[in-house]
């Protein structure tokens, strides 16, 4: 299968503006299309609805945003891209005729997934052309910041376009859940719909408001989920023998039972309650003002449990990783370069560590790129640069760091929204506990110096927050990219 650089959309509503909004953040470019050609300000609207969130979830660098365009030709898209991924109504035959119309333009390595929230990958790829390579992907609202995405196979899917579908969704920083067989509704929704169920049993009887049933949840246990599973947190509360003994104290009352299996009716006094309850409970927050609230914390939580490494935050962790080697990665060569030079008693002057784009987010109420974002990407060309000394994930889980004590920053020329930057840099200082770094920020187009910064790190054994001496190895590494920047 191929490598993806474009993103293939079909159906631009809310999931398909999610999928645009995390791709062309992640450097993915976007062919969208739909229909209706008015949807192509909605999309450009969510897409930039969802930057604002997107745009706090991590300071690790991030290649140039992906480029987006809109059609209302199916198959000039599914030419034109290297995944494709369906989200039109959820109708099965409407999913069939329009799957089997663009598999037969799609050339035959590029994957087809649907957003479908329950239909079977099985019953979509029936007239395909290669059907093989059609799954379905399944993912959350809000697409940009919930990294879910549960991906099933068909009975003619096969394991290669899996696996690429799996490696595209974690390159864009989502949790690809492999479901192992397929079933109506998928995994999540199983389990979201038995709750909602309850919910529309527990109004219709007037047992409880929609305000009430979603505090026993925000106030609990919805709390526990973001970092354990139903599963595992019953393990916990079951004592020394975790959840055999729950299933000996809880099980009994599962059979009385408790809950319901079938919905209720549908009547309009049902889904006047419902309509009412929620109206209560948004207390006249329009709903843009209720998600830009709940991306504000679905951010926040994110943050949090990458603290603790778990769920989510695992993720983030990961993709954080990632994109710090990338921008690493593609400077290692010249950096080798200038240290066998240093090495051998030749210095090259500076070198160029780091490419990157201003990105809008970036930009104060002068137009210019802000003072915060100098920091950022001085701090990104000195990781580029540690990385290859040695000091990267492995070496600060040894317990050594090296910590930034002072930067002094001089702003010679601004940078507006979406300018190349690049960044050149010299190791001015090594001894056995400090490096003395400066770094200058160029503009690509003619370049103009726009700033330049001179830092000093401490070497740091982290446990007890102390300067020590640094590994020989990455003294060394540290002293001859000095001789060869000289
Ligand atoms: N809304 C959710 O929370 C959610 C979550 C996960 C998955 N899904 C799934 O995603 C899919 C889309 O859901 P949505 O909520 O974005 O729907 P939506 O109604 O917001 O968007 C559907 C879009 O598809 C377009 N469309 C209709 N027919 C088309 C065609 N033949 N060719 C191209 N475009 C066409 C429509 O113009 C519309 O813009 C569904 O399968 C749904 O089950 C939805």
């Amino acid at each position: 299968m191929r490598q993806v650089r474009t993103l293939g959309l079909l159906g631009t509503g809310v999931i398909g503006g999610g999928w645009a909004a995390r791709a062309l953040h992640f450097g993915i470019d976007v062919v969208a299309a739909d229909v209706k050609p008015e949807m192509e300000e909605w999309l450009r609207g969510a897409v930039a609805n969802a930057e604002g969130a997107l745009a706090r979830l991590t300071f690790a660098p991030l290649p140039p945003k992906g480029r987006l365009t809109f059609t209302t030709d199916m198959h000039a898209m599914a030419r034109e891209v290297d995944f494709i991924q369906e989200n039109i109504p959820e109708q099965l035959e409407l999913k069939q005729r329009v799957l089997a119309d663009v598999s037969r333009h799609a050339p035959a390595d590029v994957v087809i997934a649907s957003s479908t929230s329950g239909l079977m990958p099985s019953d979509l790829q029936r007239d395909m052309v290669a059907p093989e390579r059609m799954l379905v992907a399944h993912p959350f609202n809000p697409v940009y910041l919930l990294p879910l995405v549960e991906l099933v196979g068909g009975r003619q899917t096969s394991a290669a376009a899996l696996d690429a579908a799996a490696r595209f969704f974690t390159y864009i920083g989502m949790h690809p859940l492999r479901v192992r067989r397929e079933v109506p509704g998928h995994l999540t929704d199983r389990l979201q719909e038995a709750l909602w169920r309850e919910i529309l049993h527990l109004v219709n009887e007037d047992v409880a408001t929609t305000g009430e049933l979603d505090d026993s949840i925000v106030y609990g246990p919805g709390l526990r989920w973001a970092g354990m599973g139903t599963n595992l947190i019953y393990h916990l509360a079951g004592g020394e023998t975790g959840m055999r003994h729950m299933l000996r104290q809880f099980g009994p009352c599962l059979k009385w039972p408790w809950t319901k299996l079938e919905a209720p009716e549908l009547t309009e006094e049902l889904i006047d309650k419902m309509v009412a309850g929620t109206q209560t409970q948004a207390a006249g927050r329009s709903i843009r003002e209720l998600e830009r609230l709940r991306d504000d914390y679905l951010v926040a939580i994110q943050q949090v449990l990458r603290e603790y490494n778990i769920g989510a935050g695992a993720t983030l962790r990961a993709l954080e990783e990632r994109l710090y080697e990338d921008a690493a990665a593609a400077s290692r060569p010249r950096i080798a370069a200038a240290a066998a030079a240093g090495a051998a008693g030749s210095g090259g002057g500076a070198l160029r560590l780091l490419e990157t784009q201003v990105r809008p987010e970036w930009i104060d109420y002068n137009g210019h790129m802000t003072d915060s974002r100098y920091l950022q990407v001085f701090g990104d060309a000195t990781d580029a640069l540690f990385r290859y000394a040695g000091i990267d994930e492995a070496y600060r889980r040894g317990g050594h760091a090296l910590y930034t004590v002072e930067s002094r920053v001089v702003h010679k020329a601004e940078a507006r929204s979406q300018e190349r930057l690049y960044v050149m840099s010299r190791v001015l200082e090594v001894d056995g506990k400090r490096v003395r770094l400066l770094h200058d920020l160029h503009r690509a187009r003619d370049d103009a110096l726009v700033a330049s910064a001179e830092q000093l790190y401490l070497h740091v054994g982290t446990a007890a927050g102390k300067v020590v001496p640094m590994d020989a190895a990455v003294r060394g590494r540290l002293a001859a990219i000095q001789a060869g920047t000289r």
